[in-house]
């Protein structure tokens, strides 16, 4: 039963989750913070719109200064800093030299850890860009406008990759590298690239993998898509050696560091292009259908990145910086790539899990490195705050500021992130935003605004949101849940979805739009597809995407409330809450829960679980199940995939589960729902 058939509106959405109490940054952080000027707000406010973002790409070196901030005339494909020519990796590589020649840019930490750490300085970045630009240049016959897919994991050559395309005006387009070949090659042939670039293999939770083999199958399904690859360009993970069994296929593979020997010292000019030109796709799912294709301009969102990671990310020349994401994904880009070394940051990139071989790793690398910058996603809190909740405090690290991104936080896990890893120190920002934005949404601005446990905050300076209810009507501060949109364009917003514009007008225009011919911004709220509630603090707290709500006999219940709820009761870890059909309620909650280490399970923690539920939220929210699981299934980012317990719930086939993390903890809960031998067959 869908929502609509149970006449239910994204105003009448109930929301539980208490308020919680607000943290002051610390006055140290206040003392150095880049933004600590409250008339930001005014200065971004819609009377000043669009021209407040020139502060943004001031941030920026332009080749050619813009004369137009907003061209609204192919509304709502928003043209930015029109007239400007820039270039990409000239403004996070060649423009520091003078200053910051000597200075770490990237500082690579290898899984294993007897390997030595690769610290790039930005003079060695720019060599290697520009080499590697060279032969991507001579050996391939790219130029401006072309499409490359990237398909690597997270080591230095994927930045050096991005920022040498990005110095011929290549558009690239980076897969994630748990991403299966056949992911690969669809993306590959959506976005028309003739050479793919990959890595022969890379550590991961202790195992070198073969991710070579995933290219052959990915140049084959995007042959069977109608795109031939015409080459596949092949960095080594070890220095002179082929880690992979898969044989090079002649004419098409050739290894990165024998073209390279060819290019020694030779430089690139950087290709000025134009402000809205393409810099990068960024494939992301929607509720159904092939993924997207987000596409991100150059001026635009290279200033948005670049604005964000000084204000909110608070990055100065001197810091050590460490997004624990994947570049993979939009975080990657904007945070570890674009953002940091537009700014002159020193990034540290990790190529491991998080847990490998303990729970202390993140801990000692922040201990050796000096990283006094943290930035990483709630699921890897609560992974980290289940497998060690005292590591934390046995390494000598201080970090002034941390960053929560993804999904929202609950606020037990929020405060052990504050207290254990944060030290009661660091300021916290919980940062809220999308693929298809570029950058931030909202978040709170670290030095000005107090910490509000799972609430990302108020909007950042220059966007302005406004909750709408189902038929279009604003919701008041303090009001209900319903859709949260974007009033007006900024710079860091995406393009169109490649290739299909109607799509992208349908899928994030069309709902609250009055007039499609309009020209005018006013007319083209931005549609994010999440459900929000604005305390009267002027706070978001985000409830997760609209179809992430779960209905209960008409009231609608963030799945998040629920999980949070479930992790007031001691041994719980981790909790996954799925909506289970019921033939009187509409939806009843079925619960997931993982203990932390150590812990027992049984009726005790079953009925804690119930009754926090109905103490903190309602009787009308009391689960239909508790299930205790020895692991949550998830993605190899460490998304828990609720969509795969929510088949095993409703008694439905659970799919294609091979590219999860841990399949086989697929199974096991299943037979523990479903019972041995029913619905074998489906999973086989
Ligand atoms: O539902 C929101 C959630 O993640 C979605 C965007 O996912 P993705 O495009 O993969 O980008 C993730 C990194 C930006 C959003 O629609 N989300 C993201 N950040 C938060 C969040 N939900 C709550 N709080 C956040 N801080």
């Amino acid at each position: 039963m869908s929502d609509q058939d149970l006449n239910v509106t994204e105003a009448q959405i109930a929301v539980h989750w208490q308020e919680e109490n607000k943290f002051q940054p610390a006055a140290s952080f206040i003392a150095q913070a880049n933004m600590t000027d409250p008339n930001i707000y005014k200065r971004f406010s819609l009377d000043n719109f669009p021209e407040c973002f020139k502060e943004y790409a001031d941030l920026l070196d332009w080749e050619q200064y813009w004369h137009t901030t907003l061209d609204t005339s192919d509304a709502p494909s928003w043209k930015w800093f029109v007239g400007g020519k820039i270039n990409a990796s000239y403004n996070c590589v060649d423009r520091h030299l003078e200053e910051h020649r000597n200075k770490a840019a990237i500082i690579w930490v290898p899984e294993p850890e007897d390997e030595p750490h690769v610290v790039i300085t930005y003079q060695e970045l720019y060599v290697r860009v520009n080499e590697f630009a060279a032969v991507l240049r001579d050996s391939c016959g790219l130029k401006a406008g072309d499409r490359v897919t990237i398909h690597m994991p997270m080591v230095p050559e994927l930045p050096i990759t991005m920022l040498a395309l990005a110095r011929l005006g290549v558009i690239h387009s980076v897969v994630f590298g748990g991403f299966s070949g056949k992911a690969c090659g669809e993306r590959i042939a959506d976005s028309g690239s003739k050479v793919l670039i990959t890595m022969d293999g890379y550590n991961r939770n202790g195992t070198m993998l073969d991710h070579r083999r995933k290219a052959d199958e990915a140049v084959e399904t995007a042959k069977a898509e109608g795109q031939d690859v015409e080459k596949v360009l092949i960095w080594r993970r070890m220095r002179g050696e082929y880690v992979s069994e898969k044989k090079m296929v002649k004419g098409r593979d050739y290894f990165v560091d024998e073209l390279l020997q060819k290019q020694k010292g030779v430089r690139v000019e950087p290709v000025a292009m134009n402000a809205e030109d393409p810099l990068f796709l960024m494939y992301t799912s929607g509720t159904t259908g092939k993924p997207k294709g987000c596409q991100h301009s150059t001026g635009g969102y290279l200033a948005y990145a670049a604005g964000t990671s000084k204000f909110v990310q608070d990055i100065h020349p001197e810091d050590v910086y460490w997004c624990m994401a994947d570049i993979g994904w939009i975080t990657g880009h904007s945070y570890i790539v674009y953002g940091p070394l537009a700014l002159a940051a020193t990034s540290v990139m990790y190529e491991g899990v998080p847990g490998f071989p303990d729970a202390g790793r993140p801990w000692r690398i922040a201990e050796q490195l000096n990283v006094n910058i943290f930035h990483t996603a709630p699921t890897t809190v609560r992974m980290l705050r289940k497998a060690g909740p005292a590591e934390p405090a046995k390494y000598n690290f201080k970090f002034k500021h941390m960053t929560t991104v993804g999904e929202p936080i609950e606020p037990e896990v929020w405060r052990w992130y504050y207290h254990e890893v944060g030290k009661g120190e660091a300021a916290i920002v919980d940062t809220w935003w999308q693929t298809e934005t570029g950058g931030f949404l909202c978040s709170t601005m670290p030095a000005l605004h107090a910490m509000k446990p799972g609430s990302a905050g108020p909007a950042m300076p220059g966007i302005h949101p406004v909750i709408y209810d189902e038929d279009g009507n604003p919701v008041p501060p303090g009001g209900t849940a319903g859709n949260i949109c974007i009033q007006n364009p900024w710079p860091g917003a995406f393009q169109t979805i490649w290739g299909d514009q109607d799509r992208f007008v349908r899928t994030y225009y069309e709902k609250y739009n009055k007039d499609p011919e309009s020209k005018d911004w006013r007319d083209w709220p931005y549609f994010t597809g999440d459900a929000a509630v604005l305390a009267t603090d002027g706070y978001y707290r985000i409830l997760g995407r609209v179809d992430d709500v779960i209905n209960v006999a008409g009231h609608r219940l963030g799945t998040k409330e629920l999980e949070s709820a479930c992790l007031l009761v001691d041994a719980v870890a981790e909790a996954a809450v799925v909506p289970v059909a019921d033939e009187i309620k509409g939806r009843v909650p079925d619960i997931y829960v993982a203990l932390k280490p150590g812990k027992r399970g049984g009726k005790r923690v079953q009925d804690g679980v119930v009754e926090s539920i109905e103490t903190t939220i309602g009787k009308i929210a009391r689960p239909n199940n508790v299930w205790i699981v020895p692991d949550m299934p998830k993605t190899r980012s460490g998304k828990i995939m609720r969509r795969v317990l929510a088949s095993i719930s409703n008694g439905r086939d659970v799919g294609d589960v091979t590219t999860l993390a841990n399949p086989d903890v697929v199974e096991e809960i299943r037979v523990m729902v479903q019972g041995e031998g029913h619905g074998e067959e489906a999973i086989g």
